[in-house]
């Protein structure tokens, strides 16, 4: 038995149910990607695991007992989320932003340890931003901002870190090397990671685990190999696209070449609210798209 999972889990924001009956497991020890389209409910899914969000029905369970009945501070010394759109108070500088990282770990109100110092420090460092060190959060660049939120979640030091989007906002050459980073984290420390991610090809190069969802639910999971099909692809996302093998470490590689046509894909495209090109639409699809939108 894995030691984060959830149990017919049905989350919803005011009376609008989004995830239903969801049985997830993560796999202790690897990184898991979480893909799916806009609006499909990872972001949802990821806050409930991470206890930001109550589930309306069913349980969050780590090390067999339901995360929602664990104090919020034992929670946060086993996981640390990144969430999609994190705001900081205005003025809070990056390495106070980094010390809330170590709150859980703090006793009553208590200034930081040498430990704590030396811990934020290495956060710091690792995120590459020693040179905004006493910079306000609110004065960064996107990519900046997110690399001081990620070194917030490191600077918990837990052994489960979830992200949502982690490299949003970020160039190439940093995308790559807080990738790199995660991979590091969970070879050297075991750290399991779960991620949300929209490039699939970085999800099959740093992921032992894929879980494609589609309207809350599970469509598709296990290794890249199982998940990277094009009936998956179709599906969730309502593109076409080729597969081929990456020649450097063997995982799948997708190279998207058109938007899917059918049943399938109007079902994709109506839930991240994509429109439908006009020259492929027919009466059929239309009617479906209205009906799917409604929900
Ligand atoms: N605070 C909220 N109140 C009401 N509905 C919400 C709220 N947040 C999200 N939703 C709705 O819940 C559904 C799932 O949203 P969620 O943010 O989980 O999607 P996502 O898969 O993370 O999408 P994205 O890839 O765009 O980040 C969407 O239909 C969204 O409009
Ligand atoms: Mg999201």
């Amino acid at each position: 038995m894995d030691r984060l999972y959830t149990k017919s889990l049905d989350i919803a924001y005011v009376d609008r149910m989004i995830v239903e009956d969801l049985n997830l497991s993560i796999p202790a020890g690897k990184i898991t990607a979480l893909v799916g389209a806009n609006g499909s409910g990872k972001s949802t899914i990821l806050k409930t695991m991470a206890r930001l969000m109550k589930p309306v029905k069913g349980s969050v369970f780590l090390d067999g007992e339901s995360i929602h009945r664990q104090s919020t501070k034992e929670v946060a010394k086993q996981l640390a989320i990144l969430p999609q759109n994190p705001t900081a108070p205005e003025g809070l500088t990056v390495s106070e932003l980094v010390s809330y990282g170590r709150f859980p770990h703090q006793k009553g109100f208590g200034s930081l340890s040498k430990e704590d110092k030396h811990i934020v420090q290495w956060a710091i460092e690792v995120t590459g931003m020693k040179d905004f060190y006493d910079r306000p959060v609110d004065q960064l660049s996107g990519g900046q901002r997110q690399r001081a939120w990620i070194a917030m979640a490191l600077a918990q030091q837990t052994d489960i870190l979830f992200l949502d989007e982690p490299t949003t906002f970020l160039d190439m050459a940093h995308q790559l090397e807080v990738l790199k980073l995660l991979q590091k984290l969970n070879e050297e420390e075991h750290r399991t990671v779960i991620m949300v991610v929209h490039d699939l090809n970085h999800a099959t190069r740093y992921a032992h685990h894929m879980v494609a969802i589609k309207r809350g639910s599970v469509v598709a999971e296990g290794t890249p190999q199982q998940v990277m099909t094009k009936d998956v692809l179709r599906k969730v996302f309502g593109i076409e696209a080729d597969i081929i093998t990456d020649p450097r470490i063997g995982v799948p590689l997708c190279i998207p070449f058109e938007l899917a046509t059918g049943d399938v894909a109007v079902a994709a495209m109506a839930e991240s609210g994509r429109k439908i090109d006009c020259e492929r639409e027919t009466a059929g699809m239309r009617e479906k798209e209205m009906v799917s939108s409604a929900r």
